[in-house]
């Protein structure tokens, strides 16, 4: 079959070539086309031989269902057995738009287009391209994704011709999508309504709508097959580039080394590499393509090509709003391989200012809790004229609370008590500053402001000059704070 190409623009529609496409889809042919999120390819959605020849274009499963898209409120009706209360409002507050809902079916929709399933996904595309084919067709369009079962799904209609050249009739080619990521699929046929594929719209926003919980599929967060997700096409390896592809995580100079030292090996073995990566860091890569996803601050740019190299390496993205979806991808892409470049710290150096009080204190407390993975404890001063013992009061207080002194002298911090894997916690903003500025050789992600890092609002205020209980108070709030260190240190090993 040869597939006719037609340009159309989405601000000005060509009448006579959409209702070309509309008539198409009408005499149970096939066409692909553009929505805001992804193209499409559309056939007759109550047609049930349209609906295996989408099925047989793709080469897909024929298990797995087909979202119907519609262009009026009213069409809901006409498939669904019942419409929920959930989808009238979800439809007032993001439709035309990326949300896809499913529902019972009612008896017009044939089991070809929704896999054999009794429940039917709906969505009004927010493209006026999509919206004009389907009144004009005067049918309801299934459409997946205009792509081969198990590539990305096409975000140009080049990439839609690469997939399906010669096996559909038309593609209407609209430029570039605008999202680049599938809808949201929220299941509304249980109690509580949930959200089958993550996408741009989030599940803080729908349950912001519906006034209440809304939960994520546990089979599409599993990394292993123990759960099931409860839709079907969520458990290809979907978005599969044809190349390797890994996910590199950790704090962010710690990624670009590591993506660098792979792209040097890979380099050696003759491979084409791209790296996936953002505005802010792609200048410090140097790959065959270095694919920008946007800006971390413009999230909604992160989301289009993943194409034509041999080996992929990706930052990790976790962006507030959309992150999950992408990353939900980006995993699936990447078959779950990460490369996790967090560092193993061995060491903490707790930093106050004299180098005989809470930084000592701080030490002593420390080694009365139990770290699953130990670690060597230090205090250090930031000025120290000469080795002190600790502060008498605060000696008296920690005697009293059964932590021994011996052998506590104050000590000078230095450069080379920092090394690669060694946290440092200070007691005050001031102090952190100081070691980055005196110490232009660590990396400033090394060194903490303690309470800062357990989450607290005040910082461990110095005793001194006070009175006997204003150290015990002062003891008291690092046995809370270093409390809640250990329990995050033993969470992240
Ligand atoms: O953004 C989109 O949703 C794009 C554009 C073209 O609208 N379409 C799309 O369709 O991504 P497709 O077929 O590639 O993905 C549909 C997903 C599949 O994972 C399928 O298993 C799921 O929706 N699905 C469809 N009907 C379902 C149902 N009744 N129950 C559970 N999952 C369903
Ligand atoms: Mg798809």
């Amino acid at each position: 079959m040869e597939t006719k190409i037609i340009k159309i623009d989405q601000d000005n529609l060509d009448h006579k070539l959409m209702q070309e496409a509309g008539d198409l889809i009408a005499a149970g042919e096939l066409v692909a086309f553009p929505t805001e999120t992804v193209y499409g390819l559309g056939g007759d959605a109550l047609d049930p031989e349209a609906s295996k020849k989408i099925y047989s274009a793709k080469g897909r499963p024929s298990d797995n269902p087909l979202i119907v898209h519609i262009s009026d409120f009213s069409d809901l009706e006409r498939i669904a057995k019942t419409v929920p209360e959930d989808a009238r409002k979800l439809s007032d507050a993001f439709w035309p738009g990326p949300l896809t809902m499913i529902v019972e079916k009612g008896d017009a929709v044939p089991y070809a287009t929704t896999g054999g399933m009794d429940t039917v996904a709906v969505r009004m595309p927010n493209h006026p391209i999509a919206l004009d084919l389907i009144r004009r067709s005067g049918c309801l369009i299934a459409a997946p994704s205009a792509n081969t079962s198990g590539r990305p799904s096409p975000t140009e209609a080049a990439h839609v011709a690469e997939d399906l050249s010669g096996k559909i009739a038309m593609i209407i080619d609209g430029g570039p999508v605008g999202i680049g990521i599938e809808s949201t699929i929220i299941d509304l046929t249980e109690d509580t309504p949930m959200v089958l594929r993550p996408g741009y719209i989030t599940p803080q926003m729908l349950s912001k709508v519906l006034g209440k919980e809304v939960v994520i599929d546990p089979g599409i967060i599993a990394a292993d097959d123990t759960r099931k997700p409860k839709a079907p096409g969520m458990k290809y390896k979907h978005y599969a580039p044809k190349a390797d592809m890994a996910i590199v995580d950790g704090t962010r100079k710690h990624v670009i080394a590591k993506i660098n030292e792979l792209v040097a090996s890979h380099r050696d073995d003759g491979k084409k590499i791209a790296v996936i990566a953002t505005e802010e860091t792609k200048q410090f890569y140097d790959a065959d393509v270095v694919l920008s996803m946007g800006s971390r601050a413009d999230e909604d740019s992160i989301a289009h090509e993943l194409y034509r190299v041999d080996v992929i390496f990706s930052e990790s993205f976790s962006t507030p709003r959309i992150g999950q979806a992408i990353m939900n991808r980006m995993l699936k892409a990447a078959g779950h391989q990460v490369i996790d470049t967090h560092v193993k710290y061995d060491k903490i150096i707790f930093v106050a200012q004299t180098g005989t009080c809470r930084e000592q204190m701080a030490k002593g407390i420390m080694n009365d809790f139990v770290l699953k993975v130990p670690m060597e404890i230090e205090a250090r001063g930031l000025v120290v004229q000469f080795p002190e013992p600790v502060n008498q009061k605060a000696e008296a207080v920690l005697i009293s609370n059964g932590i021994s002194t011996e052998g506590m002298v104050s000590t000078q911090l230095e450069e080379s008590d920092i090394t690669e894997t060694t946290m440092v916690f200070t007691m005050e903003s001031s102090q952190r500053e100081r070691i980055i500025e005196s110490f232009a050789d660590i990396d400033p992600e090394q060194v903490f402001v303690l309470s800062q890092y357990v989450g607290d609002e005040l910082e461990i205020l110095d005793p001194y000059g006070g009175t006997l209980q204003s150290y015990g108070l002062c003891y008291e709030s690092l046995r809370a704070t270093l409390k809640k260190l250990v329990k995050l240190l033993n969470a992240n090993t």
